[in-house]
């Protein structure tokens, strides 16, 4: 037997101020396009803000349908918009921020499972990893320098070949 350990450290910023400038604005731009999300039913608006590798910048907004599974999150979206518009270039950075109608937008978020495969794959075809800047309106700040990090024994396109 033998037991396998996976750690990874990622960084917390008091505030945005905090952060370089050019994060502070990636995070700042997140959080206006929180406005542009389609969110009547979960009332739970996700803005996502790429910087492309080529100096590009593009967002991603979460998208509901009345048939709740067809909804889809701002990270995909992004990632899709991103990958139409400006094929075959990588992703330096994504912030991702969030505003509810119901409770406080103070805290990071992270995304959700689905993202973190997308987001992994989108890295690894691209051979580029993406650094993560997650805040909330106010509040704290993560910054995690591989989306991949959030993703530990996941399942990749090896399995199939
Ligand atoms: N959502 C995102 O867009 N990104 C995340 O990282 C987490 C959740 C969306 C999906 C749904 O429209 C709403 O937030 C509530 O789950």
């Amino acid at each position: 037997m033998k037991e396998n350990k996976f750690e990874f450290s990622y960084k917390t910023y008091d505030s945005i101020e905090e952060l370089p400038e050019e994060q502070q604005l990636l995070l700042s731009k997140a959080r206006v396009i929180t406005e542009h999300a389609y969110a009547p039913y979960s009332h739970f608006h996700v803005g996502a803000i790429a910087k492309l590798a080529n100096g590009e910048i593009v967002s991603g907004t979460n998208q509901e349908n009345a048939s709740f599974p067809v909804g889809l999150c701002a990270e995909r979206v992004l990632l899709a918009t991103a990958s139409s518009i400006f094929p075959n270039i990588p992703i330096d950075t994504i912030a991702i921020s969030y505003k509810s109608e119901d409770i406080k937008s103070d805290h990071p978020i992270a995304p959700c499972g689905i993202c973190r495969q997308s987001l992994t794959e989108f890295e690894s075809r691209m051979g580029h990893s993406i650094k993560l800047i997650l805040g909330g309106i106010e509040g704290p700040v993560n910054v995690i320098d591989s989306a991949g990090l959030l993703l530990p024994l996941g399942f990749t396109s090896e399995e199939l070949k």
